[in-house]
């Protein structure tokens, strides 16, 4: 039967079996496809997507339990009106491959809605499950600290 979600703001009617990880709903059904597919078992942070407000792995969300409305990284902002953590992505030119990076800011902005001015701690126990092959980590939280308007 099909499902209703709502994601970044609009309505779609899916109809996939209720075990549909929605990661997949989003990248093979809706063609959303900034949200990334890391390891598959919550391990990584790659898939991560907020489910009202909250940072959520998508890659472990089966259809059935979506309840409550979508962001993926395509609904933080657009590239004319961008985020401030996706404006403080770029001025401290934190990606290098760039494949984690979604799912990192992601984690960030559900990270800025609970606490707007995080301490390093903060910053690195809200991040820990956010992993980067490339090693971007320090300017991920010079980068978190900027868009909270704190000193790096
Ligand atoms: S792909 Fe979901 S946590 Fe790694
Ligand atoms: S920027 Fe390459 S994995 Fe994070």
């Amino acid at each position: 039967m099909a499902k209703s979600i709502t994601v970044n703001g609009t309505a779609h009617q899916v109809d996939l079996p209720d075990d549909v990880p929605l990661l997949w709903v989003l990248r093979d059904a809706l063609n959303m496809t900034g949200t990334k597919f890391g390891c598959g078992v919550a391990a990584c942070g790659a898939c991560t997507v907020h489910i009202n407000g909250e940072a959520v792995r998508s890659c472990q969300m089966p259809l059935s339990d979506v309840d409550g409305d979508i962001t993926t990284i395509e609904g933080l902002g657009t590239p004319d009106m961008m985020h401030k953590l996706q404006q403080a992505w770029v001025d401290h030119q934190v990606a290098q491959c760039g494949y984690c990076q979604s799912g990192q800011i992601m984690q960030a902005a559900a990270l800025l809605e609970t606490t707007p001015t995080p301490t390093d701690e903060d910053i690195d126990e809200a991040m820990a499950g956010n992993l980067c092959r490339c090693g971007t980590y320090p300017r991920i939280r010079a980068a978190i600290k900027d868009a909270a308007g704190l000193e790096s």
